[in-house]
């Protein structure tokens, strides 16, 4: 990797750039057609990432339709809870099933110690997919936070308000703060693999955060994500490699988020007021256009990303990206067209 001439990596770093780089939240999905293609070979989509062949062809789809300036693993965050032993499916229609979800405070004190060996296919499709892009594109890690993980594995599937997860966070604190110090360890090791082998930036996915109300964003959620980011600035291996952190619409300030030390925040659509001037030189930004907006015009779809664009133009490390990830009605030419607009700006 020539890291001078990434501007993902620059941008991480912090500087100001004539354009902003450009990757996509879920870049590799369902709304191509080339990912369809291979998808309907395999009726359980966590097969499809125990593939590490196929999952580095899927991870390369979107760099050859758009030319994007990072590739993301292809994979999946449920790969950790799998691991230790929850047996994660997707069954057509309903997404992530659970065979074994974590019931009550035993389960969580019975659970094995995560074993990387359990997803060495994560790790060997981190490295095809190194070995097969371009130098200067960086490939971007993953993980779920402790809390999104511990939110699937106690529900066992989707769900829209995760009710038995929060009442088993009510009625078993203890318990809980085990599961999540237990899966902070989980991430770390599972992080440090992928650097091991090849990935040059992680993202860690608070993808439920939306569920904590301010007071519990802090001790179950933060708490957790900081402790990660520290063992993360603290190992050999890990220390110089940009942390993402995406919250979704998380209810807590901004100084929260910039506490955790990511170095980047990757901001959800709906946080249009985020106070810029806070952030401004502290922490890279990266976001936040709504999907839904390239379900529109092109005209809607070239205000509503100048605005952004215009917003961000002059600020110290700024990413171009959706506010959440690409869904699968949405148009492929579209998101051309955005990638365009974006580079022409
Ligand atoms: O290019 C990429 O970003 C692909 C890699 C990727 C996937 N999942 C592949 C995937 C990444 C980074 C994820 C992260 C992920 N997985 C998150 C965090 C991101 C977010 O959106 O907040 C979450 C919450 C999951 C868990 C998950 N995976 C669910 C709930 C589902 C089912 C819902 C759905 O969208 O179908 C998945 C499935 C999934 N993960 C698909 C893909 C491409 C679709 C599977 C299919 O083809 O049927």
């Amino acid at each position: 990797m020539s890291p001078s001439k990434s501007i993902f990596l620059k941008a991480l770093n912090r500087e100001i750039l004539p354009t902003a780089p450009i990757w996509y939240m879920r870049q590799a999905g369902r709304y191509m057609p080339e990912y369809r293609a291979i998808r309907k070979k395999f009726s359980n989509f966590m097969d499809m990432c125990k593939n590490p062949e196929v999952c580095c062809e899927l991870a390369l789809q979107p760099l050859n339709a758009y030319e994007l300036d990072a590739a993301i693993l292809f994979s999946d965050i449920l790969t950790v809870p799998d691991a230790l032993g929850m047996e994660v499916n997707f069954i057509e229609g309903k997404g992530p099933i659970f065979n074994n979800p974590i019931n009550t405070a035993n389960d969580i004190f019975n659970l094995p110690i995560f074993d990387p060996e359990n997803v060495s296919y994560v790790f060997e499709a981190v490295s095809n997919i190194k070995n097969a892009i371009h130098e200067d594109i960086p490939l971007i890690g993953f993980t779920g936070s402790p809390w999104t993980l511990a939110a699937y594995s106690i529900e066992g599937q989707s769900s829209k308000n995760f009710n038995k997860t929060i009442g088993f966070l009510k009625e078993q604190p203890h318990a809980m703060e085990t599961l999540l110090t237990m899966l902070t360890d989980a991430c770390f090791i599972y992080l440090r693999k992928q650097v091991q082998s090849g990935a040059d930036v992680v993202q860690i996915f608070d993808s439920w955060a939306n569920l904590l109300n301010e007071k519990e964003i802090e001790s179950i959620s933060h708490k957790y994500i900081k402790n990660l980011i520290q063992y993360l600035k603290q190992d050999s291996i890990t220390k110089d490699i940009p942390i993402i952190l995406f919250s979704r619409d998380p209810k807590c300030s901004s100084n929260s988020l910039i506490e955790t030390k990511a170095d980047c925040l990757s901001l959800y659509s709906t946080m249009v007021n985020f106070e810029k001037e806070l952030t401004y030189g502290r922490v890279a930004i990266q976001g936040n256009l709504n999907p839904k907006i390239l379900l529109e015009s092109r005209n809607i779809i070239k205000d509503e990303t100048y605005k952004i664009l215009s917003k961000y133009k002059d600020y110290p490390g700024y990413i171009f990206n959706l506010g959440h990830g690409i869904t699968p009605d949405i148009n492929p030419d579209n998101v051309k067209y955005l990638t365009d607009i974006v580079r022409e700006f």
